[in-house]
């Protein structure tokens, strides 16, 4: 297996706190979608639950000298057909547009497909977040579909790409080269 840049660590109380600070971050939410603001209690009681989830896998993302700078989920896992849903976000501006998102997904990958022997991976990316289609594809996505006009988001309706990966498409990607 590939060394990689992040470390995938179990998400303890320090990185849920930060998380709450990052869940009400207008330039995180306007890419994953959350509407209401979060409070501190609120916070900790909804990753309480999500820890409980056996359809749920979450991690803190950190760098290898230990800074947690943002989360990856696998979502709604399907233990029968072995397929998933990823989440992606870098909480921390300071450590966007450094290539970490790519590290982070295939991080992600490595555990849904060799750690979970998952078959195959599925995300929903805004249209309008070019960074996210451009790390996807790196990782072993391919585009499978548009959800038209899916998203209401500041007074306008926008697509949602659907990408889906096979084993296969991750373990010739980009990422493993
Ligand atoms: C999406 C996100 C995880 C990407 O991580 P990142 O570390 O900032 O991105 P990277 O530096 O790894 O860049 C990924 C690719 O996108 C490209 N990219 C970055 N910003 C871009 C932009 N504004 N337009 C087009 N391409 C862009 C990079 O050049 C890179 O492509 P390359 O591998 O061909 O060089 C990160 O920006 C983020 O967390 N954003 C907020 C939450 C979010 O969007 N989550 C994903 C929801 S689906």
């Amino acid at each position: 297996m590939k060394e990689r840049k992040v470390v995938l660590s179990a998400l303890d109380a320090e990185h849920v706190q930060r998380t709450c600070r990052w869940v009400n971050d207008p330039e995180v939410t306007r890419f994953t979608g959350t509407i209401y603001p979060v409070g501190a209690s609120e916070n900790e009681a909804y990753w309480r639950e999500v820890r409980k989830d056996r359809n749920r896998a979450v991690f803190g993302v950190e760098t290898r000298d230990g800074t947690h700078f943002g989360n990856v989920e696998l979502r709604n896992i399907d233990w029968v057909s072995r397929n998933a849903e990823t989440v992606v976000y870098i909480g921390d501006p300071q450590y966007r547009g450094k290539g970490l998102g790519n590290e982070m997904l295939a991080a992600l990958f490595d555990f849904a497909f060799l750690r979970l022997n998952l078959h195959r991976l599925h995300s929903r990316v805004f249209a309008y977040n070019r960074a996210a289609a451009k790390m996807a594809e790196w990782a072993g996505f391919r585009q499978e579909g548009v959800m038209r006009e899916q998203l209401f988001r500041d007074g306008e309706y926008h697509d949602v790409i659907i990408f889906g990966a096979l084993k296969s498409d991750y373990e010739n990607a980009p990422c493993n080269k």
